[in-house]
């Protein structure tokens, strides 16, 4: 993040040079520093002239202001008070980066009309958003194109109480590199980045006092996890399940535990996805990648609580030797499977996962993160990812993050009706439940594999990737769970 923009915070004050911001809203006018920098009163001229609203997001951008040695002053609306809560500061922070993007030095004045001095940590969430927007997904390109990000962009914060800031955005940062990560592993081709690439790329975590333990094929085998290797075995590349611990809490406190689908090729098998369906399937870790993402975040700042992340990396693919329709494997849960299509193979993966997250980790929670069905994307869109809980207590938290940090979780239905539909007549169960409510039936069929444990089902399909663009994020891997993960921890999780 740091070689693509560098944050400090300053005391209020008139910028000096390079392009500077102020803040409005609709009815206030500009703020004190910034009528001391209209000195040719230009600013309220430009504002007059470009009927400028200060409606939240809108801008007035004067270039070359006469008489001042900067470059530019944007004037940018925050529209009313209820619309700057924690998110709408991120997404002006954002918003500010996408409009000046090309400029070496930006410094934001943040400073309302009014005598009423915002929060520290407002000022530091603007920084956030800035950083958030800065990720740019270009190490392959090598000529000097648009989509390529372009210089670091140097910027100073300036507010009241801006140490204060400067500390709030510290503990910031690594969630900021949470999200980089998180974002990186689901952009990353699968050439790039297989099942043991990724499994390096997670035990990078040490570095930061997380315990990282990798298991390879021989291991899983001997645990009985078949349900896990029925999907590896089509690829010439070998799986590998990755168990991180982070022990900030007190000892013998049971962990909470993140479990992620980390299949990073998925072409669906011998039940092969049409072309158009597959281009995007080097996304589908999207969960593995949110579980190390907020791995990362929560043991940078040290979190005082305990907590797991076991992600299961495969890769699904069509071969001699791959898993046929009509296979039935045997789970570590000792449950049989048929595997009607190959490509329901995410719940297979995190079936055998989450069995030896229960039995080998005893979490108090445990949440699991998928890019599991295209039918959350048509039940919900991209704008909230599938809730479905065994818990009232869990799935209130998730909700409240989710609406806190703006990665939004709706709550679907469980159910024995929808159980049903997964039973078979030559195994325990069969991995597909048919055409109606297939986000329902692949949670019912997790569910199989829980047992008393207050557990949580997010499914990330339509979240994690293809991601429209946002004020926080240009890049096709939004990083999606690593904020909601790091504040339901937060919130909930430590003392
Ligand atoms: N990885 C896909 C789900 C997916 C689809 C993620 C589109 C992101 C975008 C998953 O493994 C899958 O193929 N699911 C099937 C399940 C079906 C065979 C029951 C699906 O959704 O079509
Ligand atoms: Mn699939
Ligand atoms: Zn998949």
């Amino acid at each position: 993040m740091k070689d693509r923009l560098s944050v400090r915070f300053a005391a209020i004050g008139a910028p000096r040079e390079g392009a500077a911001v102020v803040l409005t809203g609709p009815e206030n006018g500009l703020a004190k520093t910034a009528k001391a920098l209209d000195k040719g009163q230009q600013l309220e001229r430009a504002i007059r002239v470009a009927d400028f609203s200060g409606k939240f997001g809108a801008t007035v951008d004067v270039v070359a202001p006469a008489g001042s040695p900067l470059d530019r002053i944007l004037v940018l609306g925050t529209g009313g008070p209820d619309e700057l809560d924690e998110y709408g500061w991120m997404r002006l922070g954002g918003a500010i980066y996408a409009a000046l993007r090309g400029a070496a030095r930006i410094d934001v004045v943040v400073e309302l009309a009014g005598d009423k001095a915002v929060d520290p940590r407002s000022a530091a969430g603007l920084a956030l958003g800035a950083a958030l927007r800065a990720y740019s997904f270009d190490r392959y390109k090598t000529r000097d194109d648009k989509a390529r990000a372009g210089g670091p962009v140097a910027l100073t914060i300036r507010c009241a109480r801006h140490a204060a800031a400067e500390k709030a955005f510290e503990a910031m940062e690594g969630l900021a590199a949470g999200v980089y990560l998180a974002r990186d592993l689901v952009n990353e081709p699968a050439n790039m980045l297989g099942p043991v690439e990724f499994a390096q790329r997670a035990e990078r975590l040490s570095s930061l006092g997380v315990k990282v333990e990798v298991l390879g094929e021989k291991e899983m085998r001997k645990l009985g996890m078949g349900a896990l290797l029925g999907v590896a075995q089509g690829s010439v590349r070998p799986p590998r399940l990755v168990v991180m611990r982070w022990n900030g809490g007190r000892a013998g406190d049971r962990p909470v535990a993140l479990v992620g689908k980390g299949v990073v090729f998925d072409t669906g098998g011998n039940s092969m996805k049409p072309a158009s369906s597959m281009e995007d399937m080097r996304g589908d870790v999207g969960g593995a990648a949110a579980v190390v993402g907020a791995m990362h975040a929560i043991a940078a700042r040290k979190a005082k609580a305990n907590v797991v992340g076991v992600i299961g990396c495969v890769e699904n693919m069509v071969d001699a030797n791959a898993q046929r329709p009509g296979d039935i494997v045997t789970s570590m849960s000792r449950q049989t499977i048929e595997v009607l299509n190959t490509d329901a193979e995410g719940r297979l993966v995190l079936a055998d996962a989450m069995t030896y997250c229960q039995q080998k980790l005893q979490p108090k929670v445990m949440i699991d993160l998928a890019t599991l069905t295209g039918a959350i994307i048509v039940a919900l869109g991209q704008h909230h990812a599938g809730l479905f809980s065994n818990d009232d207590t869990l799935a209130s938290q998730l909700i409240e993050a989710g609406n806190e940090t703006h990665e939004k979780v709706w709550r679907m239905p469980l159910g024995p009706e929808y159980d049903k539909l997964i039973d078979s007549k030559n195994a325990d169960m069969k991995n597909i439940g048919g055409r109606y409510g297939g986000a329902i039936s692949a949670a019912q069929f997790l569910q199989r594999f829980v047992k008393d444990t207050p557990w949580a089902h997010l499914d990330i399909a339509g979240t994690a990737m293809n991601a429209p663009n946002s004020d926080i994020s240009p890049s096709w891997a939004s990083g999606f769970g690593v904020r909601l993960l790091d504040r339901l921890v937060r919130d909930h999780y430590e003392k």
